[in-house]
């Protein structure tokens, strides 16, 4: 049963029917409208574009003459005022919004409060670690305090909606979205959806301190081909159902509020006007009761998908396949008219659409409290706690890949660090940091000035091909005892349009490394990436390898609690680490194959890398070691009760995740080689043995067979308990 977010009362219902009954056509249009707080957002456009639109019918000319002139296009306080609008947005500014709030309250005919929408993705003004960073953690309650605290921060400016958990799994590392994602596994992006939902959401929707989640991207769009961001995405109802739909109930379940359409078409129909996603699977099949809005311009991008005849035509397919909300493009404000007046589109259909946004703002608690105090917000930014909380999510997110011993480091050490992102703040905050400032974020350089340490810092080069200051590198590395690397990518080279065909260091950074090596030093390389990346050069030359994707406000100081040893890294990778781009997509639950990968030539495998991957999902080293024993595994009554000792056996205390993976041997369909279905987080003293238990429902064993039933066919499975997807402890069990 969903646990039901926007609480559908009598009473609530009444006022949404009462409100109906005197709403005018344009009134009702008006709140299926969300637009962008000025002529296509804050961003503006670019000459290009406005002809790109232009040529493609997206404007027409009398509007692409006004946006040319500079004049706006549309106003939107006599918008709001007439009604016409019912969300915004990206408006940023809370003077701004509590201005519109009290147009559309106090002036328009009804008084309908607006909603104002942005991507809270990862933080608001205290940044967190990007999501496929944080989902290192494999800490649920990290997941939701992080988001908790974000809703927090953006409710005090003004922010009412979330366009967030994004929850598309994502195998794909070319894909610069990937870095938005909680990475390639299902059962872990299922526990990550509740996670956010309930951070967001909270117990109480219309609590002022919440926002209203929104499920996203509706569907499969981490599945776009060859990692091209928007590019489609074709597969078999068996893999969309078994591996991309989850989270997406998981988060249904948990009482998400809202759905977010992605761009993609799934098998050949866009997901913008795609009514088995919207009427069938989440309507009728998961008995959802919020409200979809599409991706920014999506429904009239179906005129460039070829799946309707004009932006008309977009609005009636969109409108009638469950798509409530659209999302900037106008398509619903300038054609649902001619749509009612023609009957293709019929006033039922509306007045569920209005409805259902209705029931949203109700639910927000629009009606009661649509202000905002401004003294509210600058009080709680970036405070002593919310530092504290990125700081702990940053340090627990951290993953440590590779460690001769050279760490933790000894404070003695003369060190140097070198690379573009030895002291680049700005660039900890990741690809949807959404109102970082300068100057906010603790630099890796600055994280060891605020412990005291003086260390030589120099950037000698950037991620472009501007070449090595080799000289800056010799100046900053001869006396020193140790050097550190920080190097990766640049926010701006992971999030979205940001795919990459090549996923290696870029630049000089390669370069720099060698030079580095060439000079005979220990080396720690520091990687801050939003994607993963294919760095086997890396992984060669140096004594330690640390992920530290963007790791938010906090990040020098979380990597120097565990370069340090003040926090033994606990990390572990949720998305696998290829050795090269061409590999992709790469990701440890893959089938067995009838060749399956190994040394003899004749095998499922790229003969010019590596067998296994750079480093696997569920991969993170320790300061200290981890012992499994004594596997057992037994059914009873619907539930596989998984039973295993873990003993550190190493001499500093420590935090594992246990986990547990599946293999069904024998099923109608091929099965994957292993499937996490899951894990538990364990403190260990050193020396400290523990018996961890994990169950696993019988139900959840399952899959869709060449029928499309969900079947748990009888037979053997094996079951492995351990530190990664590679762990080899293995029992087995019997499903009768
Ligand atoms: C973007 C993204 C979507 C985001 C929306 C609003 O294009 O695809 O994730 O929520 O526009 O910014």
């Amino acid at each position: 049963m969903n646990k039901q977010a926007l609480l559908i009362n009598k009473e609530t219902e009444l006022k949404i029917e009462e409100l109906i009954s005197q709403m005018t056509l344009d009134e009702k249009i008006g709140q299926l409208n969300q637009v962008g707080p000025s002529p296509i957002g804050d961003m503006g456009i670019s000459k290009e574009e406005l002809d790109t639109m232009l040529e493609t019918g997206l404007i027409g000319p009398s509007t692409y003459e006004k946006i040319l002139a500079g004049e706006p296009w549309y106003n939107d306080e006599i918008d709001i005022k007439k009604g016409r609008i019912g969300a915004f947005l990206a408006v940023r500014d809370l003077k701004k919004i509590n201005m519109y709030q009290k147009i559309a309250v106090e002036e328009s005919r009804l008084g309908i409060p607006l909603m104002f929408g942005y991507d809270v993705i990862h933080g608001y003004r205290t940044i967190f670690p990007t999501p496929l960073g944080e989902s290192c953690s494999w800490d649920e309650a990290v997941f939701e305090e992080t988001a908790r605290i974000s809703a927090k921060e953006a409710a005090a400016n003004g922010i009412h909606w979330t366009f967030a958990p994004m929850v598309d799994i994502s195998r794909d590392a070319r894909w610069g979205r990937i870095a938005e994602s909680p990475g390639e596994d299902t059962y872990l992006a299922c526990r990550f959806a509740e996670a956010r939902v309930r951070g967001f959401q909270g117990e109480n929707l219309s609590d002022p301190d919440r926002l209203l989640a929104c499920a996203k991207h509706f569907v499969a769009y981490g599945a776009c081909e060859a990692g091209r961001d928007y590019n489609q995405a074709d597969m078999s109802m068996q893999t969309l159902w078994e591996t991309y739909m989850p989270p997406f109930e998981a988060a249904t379940k948990e009482g998400v509020a809202t759905f977010m359409g992605a761009f993609n078409d799934i098998n050949g129909v866009p997901c913008t006007t795609n009514p088995y996603l919207y009427n069938t699977v989440l309507r009728e099949k998961w008995g959802f009761n919020g409200a979809v809005v599409s991706d920014a311009g999506a429904i009239q991008e179906c005129l460039m998908h070829g799946n309707v005849a004009d932006r008309e035509d977009a609005a009636r397919q969109a409108l009638n396949a469950g798509m409530e909300i659209d999302m900037v493009s106008r398509c619903y404000m300038n054609h649902i008219p001619d749509l009612i007046k023609s009957g293709k589109v019929t006033m039922e259909t509306l007045d569920e659409a209005v409805r259902r946004v209705l029931r949203l703002k109700f639910a927000a608690g629009l009606f009661e409290h649509p202000y905002v105090d401004p003294e509210l917000g600058p009080k709680m930014y970036l405070c002593k706690e919310h530092r504290a909380a990125s700081r702990n999510a940053a340090k627990r997110s951290i993953v440590l890949l590779k460690n001769n011993g050279v760490l933790p480091l000894k404070k003695t050490l003369n060190i140097a660090i070198v690379g573009p992102a030895a002291d680049d703040g700005s660039n900890m905050n990741g690809c949807w940091g959404a109102l970082w400032k300068e100057g906010e974020a603790v630099s890796l350089a600055q994280g060891f000035k605020n412990r005291g340490i003086n260390v030589k810092v120099a950037a000698c080069c950037d991620y472009t091909e501007k070449g090595l200051d080799i000289d800056a590198l010799n100046e900053a590395i001869k006396d020193a005892d140790l050097v550190i690397a920080a190097v990766g990518e640049h926010i701006e080279m992971s999030g979205e349009a940001h795919s990459r065909a090549y996923i290696g260091l870029c630049g000089s950074q390669n370069q720099m490394l060698d030079e580095i090596k060439k000079a005979n030093k220990p080396l720690v390389t520091i990687l801050f990436n939003g994607r993963p990346l294919a760095v086997p050069n890396v992984q060669e030359i140096s004594d330690a390898v640390v992920e530290a994707w963007q790791l938010g406000s906090e990040a020098g100081n979380a990597i120097c609690d565990v370069l340090f040893g003040d926090y033994n890294p606990s990390g572990r990778l949720t998305t696998t680490f290829p050795n090269d781009s061409g590999e992709c997509p790469r990701y440890y639950n893959h089938t067995n194959t009838g060749r399956p990968r190994g040394a003899v030539r004749h095998t499922c495998k790229h003969e010019d890398v590596p067998l296994k991957p750079l480093y696997p999902f569920g991969f993170g080293l320790s300061y200290t070691e981890y012992e499994y024993s004594d596997l057992s595994a037994v059914v009873d009554n619907g539930v596989v009760t998984a039973t295993v000792k873990v003993k550190n056996t190493g001499k500093v205390a420590g935090e594992e995740t246990v986990q547990l993976y599946v293999n069904d041997v024998l099923a109608s369909r091929v099965r994957p080689v292993r499937e996490l279905k899951g894990f538990k987080k364990v403190w260990l003293e050193a020396g400290e043995e523990k018996t961890v238990t994990v169950e696993v429902k019988v139900c959840d064993l399952g899959f869709y067979d060449v029928q499309m039933n969900y079947v748990v066919e009888p037979g053997e499975f094996k079951l492995w308990m351990g530190h990664d997807s590679e762990c080899e402890l293995v029992t087995s069990f019997e499903i009768q």
